[in-house]
């Protein structure tokens, strides 16, 4: 069983990851933290409480972090995420409350807890994992692993230079990649090819409340539409390789990301010519898309049939 920390900004492809997160066998979700980054943090926040209960993960903690970047205005994806975050799915309004705590605190008293055993996985700005590692260093050697959805050696999405993630907060980005970690860098390279087709949609469909009230809205209404045809739910690739790495080739790199570039901020610099500089990440160069799909659809099965 691995256990994971979801730092997340729902989000509509964040729902979805978080949905085969809870429904794969192998992962328990021991703790989630929200950021601002698709909507405000007040959004993102009540949609990870509404998932925490329509997903029934029970007493899981849940504690809202940074509302914003670290040094410059907040970037936004409304028009992608749609006016409540999770496009045209509608669930019930949360019941129980977050915690009362800062989830900075929430990650590092959860990897303090059990050191080598929870892997943090990362899929909105980096923002509170930055506030993390400059509070309390040793989460780098505490944390199993660090996966993220974030990047790209090829292309933006928010721009052409820039994913999403990354422009939102760069310099929490580029504490992150400096702070010792192995990186799992899931970026738009690999996460651009997940893409829900009408044949993925249709694998769906069967799915009972969990596909007609969060997974068919939501990704109908994703904003991300690609060349293929369906959105890509790139969040949802961070989880499938904590899930299953063989899922991803990961090759070793040298990552750099760039804070002051006025077309390019945000951008993460890749090099993967091996020289003397270690490696800080590991990036995602092919998605087994469809062995991706199978996991993924195993996993909302295995929810959907605890769901009704
Ligand atoms: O660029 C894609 C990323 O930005 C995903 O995490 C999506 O949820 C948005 O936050
Ligand atoms: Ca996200």
């Amino acid at each position: 069983m691995t256990k994971v920390l979801i730092d997340c900004d729902p989000g509509i492809d964040d729902a979805m990851a978080l949905a085969l997160a809870v429904g794969a066998p192998s992962l328990e979700v021991v703790a989630i933290t929200t950021v601002g980054g698709n909507a405000d943090l007040a959004v993102t926040t009540r949609n990870a409480l509404a998932l925490r209960e329509f997903l029934d993960l029970g007493d899981v903690p849940i504690a809202p972090g940074s509302p914003g970047a670290l040094l410059h205005p907040v970037v936004r994806a409304g028009h992608v995420h749609g006016p409540t975050g999770l496009g045209d799915a509608v669930l019930p309004e949360p019941v129980r409350a977050a915690s009362d705590g800062h989830a900075v605190d929430l990650i590092i008293d959860t990897l303090r807890a059990a050191p080598g055993e929870v892997t943090l996985i990362a899929i909105g700005p980096l923002t509170n994992v930055a506030l993390a590692v400059r509070k309390e260093p040793r989460v780098v050697a505490w944390a199993r692993d660090l996966v993220i959805m974030g990047g790209s050696y090829t292309r933006g999405n928010h721009n052409p230079a820039a994913e999403f993630n990354m422009l939102a907060d760069p310099e929490a980005a580029a504490i992150v990649f400096e702070s010792g970690w192995t990186v799992k860098m899931l970026g738009l390279d690999v996460t651009l090819t997940a893409v829900v087709t009408e044949q993925v949609l249709d694998r769906m469909r069967p799915l009972g409340r969990l596909a007609d009230d969060l997974l068919i809205p939501a990704a109908t209404c994703y904003g991300m539409v690609t060349a293929d045809g369906g959105p890509a739910i790139h969040d949802a690739c961070a989880v499938a390789y904590a899930l299953d790495p063989g899922l991803v080739t990961m090759t070793p790199a040298v990552v750099r990301v760039e804070t002051r570039g006025q077309y390019t901020r945000g951008m993460t610099v890749v090099d993967f010519r091996v020289g003397e500089e270690v490696p800080n990440a590991l990036v995602g160069t092919r998605l087994e898309v469809g062995r991706f799909w199978d996991t993924l659809l195993d996993a909302y099965g295995r929810l959907a049939e605890r769901l009704g």
